[in-house]
């Protein structure tokens, strides 16, 4: 029989800094997802990758010095790296720099042209760079960027436009007809009420201010803006528009495009509005989930104040990592990262439930069978209870799936667990030993490890490797779907357990925490060198003068443990310059050295002491080091 499909996305992720835990957490869901209903029977494709064009992506090149391409080229290594770490189980990887997704793109843009969907004009206004956001006056908070809070920047320059207000009465329509479209619905009316609304303007679609981006073939001064560019994956990665275009056929409409709440807007107005100008049918479900939360803010590289899933991983293992983005954090909402909450966690629910319930059934199959599962005689009440509760349990995780809420699917798994925890304590196979009652004894063991088959089967989807390892251990294969949940008692003769070592290993808090404090401090990114630190064009750098000065002489600063003043030769000219560096340097070392001085800084009186220029020095947190030219370089030379 031919398997229903589901086609699942992740937004592609921006290549234009490094990852962090709140950028996996879309991801993992995703994953948990298309695993579950791979396992449920659907011929799944689940596709995410990079965002790789752009301003940013542009500008970050330059700061670093290399070609935009050189640039996401590292970051797509580094992502694909975090992806395996994770274990996310995509079917399609797609850079928006891959040659068939710019093919498409073109296409798309020479389609709208011919339709008349897209028109040349000017474009002034407000754009936001790290967003890559185009806003009105009226949409800005306080002067900034309403999503991140950020500088924007005015705006003016030829632009194509796409006729997005043409379709606002088409949108609000497909809305009222589709109801659970925009999920969960406050999303809806936050877009209606703060979009569509206020009337819908059309949209500027591309740029001429810089050249990183898929050129328009009708017009190459102009590249393709970068969100067009990006919401076009969705399709080009099935082959749209493209000689093979069997996975379009295949997979086309999206089942589910699942995105951070932040990038609701572009993929509930802009993405069906062209939708719509290509005739083509819409996504079904568009979900925007809640950020992770480090205190009060969003996680991100801009606020420094990020955790890192690498970290995470190879303290913990990825399944800790999964688990705790999965049970821990309310679906939907917002949810708050802490250290303590993840140690809890898995302490609680994957060490004293799911470990112990494993390592003891193991164990007293190992000592009263010998290894061996034995074979159950007649169940009781209690234990048809407990077969009711694992033959129940998929229906009620199917319908938790359904509605995206992979918390609650756990709580329903654990139940299982929880519940055969408390089945050890209430028949005491030990007892049953002791007293050699060993039929009843060989029932509690065989129900006992076929809860543990039905809750490792069910897990898959979240804790992949956990799972694996639990069937490693009662000596049975992790089946590839849900079938042999269909009835309790499948585990058959002869099967041989293999108790081994423990799933998880318990953390101890009060060590670990002041562990990650101490990797905390250690990690804190250095404002200076942040990716994400606001960016400065040639002409802001080109303000400040730096030039070679060499120390003609050097003194401690009366009544001071940290200042020292220098004569410096700059040129023609004397300087005097004080520097805080006195607990790093002898006076007497400097004299005759070259530093780097920044020349036109405003003369300033430090501890009463004049000081005109600035020295350049590096600092790790441990050391403070002045800069010096690689080659000796006469006084007075500019740096650059
Ligand atoms: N490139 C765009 C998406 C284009 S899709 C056509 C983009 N990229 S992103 O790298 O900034 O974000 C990728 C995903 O990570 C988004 O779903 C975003 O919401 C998510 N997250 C980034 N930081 C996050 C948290 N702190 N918490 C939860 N998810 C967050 O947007």
């Amino acid at each position: 029989m031919k398997k229903p499909t589901y086609y699942i996305t992740t937004p592609i992720y921006y290549s234009s800094g490094s990852f962090h835990l709140g950028h996996c957490y879309t991801t993992v869901i995703c994953d948990a997802i298309a695993r579950f209903k791979r396992m449920d029977g659907f011929d799944v494709f689940y596709l995410t990758g990079t965002d790789e064009h752009g301003q940013k992506v542009q500008q970050k090149a330059e700061a670093a010095g290399v070609t935009p391409k050189q640039y996401v080229d590292k970051l797509y290594e580094q992502i694909v790296e975090l992806w395996k770490t994770l274990g996310i189980s995509y079917d399609k990887f797609i850079r928006t720099t891959d040659d068939y997704h710019e093919q498409t793109v073109q296409k798309i843009y020479e389609k709208l042209l011919a339709q008349d969907d897209i028109y040349k004009s000017t474009y002034e206004g407000w754009y936001c760079t790290p967003c890559e956001s185009f806003w009105t006056e009226s949409q800005l908070v306080d002067g900034k960027c309403p999503d991140c809070g950020r500088e924007v920047k005015l705006q003016k320059e030829e632009s194509y436009f796409f006729r997005l207000g043409k379709y606002q009465d088409r949108l609000i329509k497909f809305y009222e007809q589709n109801p659970e479209f925009i999920s969960p619905k406050s999303r809806m009316n936050e877009m209606i009420n703060n979009f569509i609304k206020p009337g819908l303007k059309d949209l500027c679609i591309s740029r001429t201010t810089f050249d990183w981006g898929i050129k328009l073939p009708f017009d190459e001064k102009h590249v393709a803006y970068v969100w067009i560019d990006a919401l076009a994956n969705y399709i080009s990665a099935l082959g749209y528009l493209q000689d093979d275009c069997s996975l379009f056929d295949k997979f086309w409409p999206a089942d589910l495009h699942m995105v951070g709440k932040e990038i609701v807007r572009f993929h509930t107005i802009i993405w069906p509005a062209l939708l719509m100008a290509l005739d083509l049918p819409l996504p079904k479900k568009v979900y925007g989930h809640g950020w992770l939360l480090f205190g009060n803010d969003k996680m991100s590289k801009s606020k420094g104040n990020v955790v890192d899933p690498f970290v995470l991983c190879g303290r913990y293992g990825r399944d800790v990592i999964r688990y705790y983005l999965l049970r821990e954090i309310p679906f939907g909402s917002d949810g708050v990262y802490t250290n303590e909450a993840l140690i809890a966690r898995t302490n609680a629910d994957l060490v004293n439930d799911l470990g112990n319930l494993v390592s003891r059934t193991t164990a007293m199959i190992t000592q009263y069978f010998g290894g061996i599962v034995p074979q159950p005689a007649a169940y009781t009440d209690l234990d048809k209870e407990l077969i009711a509760l694992c033959e129940g349990t998929l229906q009620r995780v199917r319908a938790d799936m359904e509605s995206l809420s992979a918390p609650d699917a756990l709580a329903d798994i654990f139940k299982i667990v929880q519940r055969a925890n408390k089945y050890i304590d209430d028949t005491t196979p030990w007892t049953l030993n002791k007293n050699g009652d060993k039929q009843r004894l060989e029932t509690v063991l065989y129900v006992l490890a076929e809860c543990i088959r039905f809750a490792a089967t069910l897990l898959e989807p979240f804790v992949p490797d956990t799972s694996e390892k639990i069937f490693g251990k009662l000596g049975l294969k992790l089946p590839a779907d849900f079938g042999e949940l269909d009835r309790f008692g499948r585990i058959g003769e002869g099967v041989v357990v293999n108790k081994g070592d423990n799933l998880f290993n318990r953390i101890d808090a009060e060590k670990e925490l002041k562990e990650l404090a101490k990797l905390a401090e250690t990690d804190k990114p250095d404002k200076q060198t942040e990716s994400d630190a606001p960016q400065i064009t040639i002409d802001d750098f080109a303000k400040v003068k730096l030039v070679t000065a060499r120390v003609l002489s050097c003194e401690k600063v009366a009544k001071s443990d940290k200042l020292l003043v220098f004569k410096l030769q700059v040129g023609n000219e004397v300087r005097q310059v004080v520097s805080g560096i006195a607990q790093y340097y002898e006076p007497s070392y400097m004299v005759g050295k070259t530093v780097v001085l920044v020349s036109n800084l405003k003369s300033a009186k430090i501890r009463g002491v004049e000081s005109n220029g600035m020295i350049l020095c590096a600092a790790d947190g441990k050391r403070v080091v002045f800069v010096t030219p690689e080659q000796d370089v006469d006084s007075g030379k500019e740096v650059r």
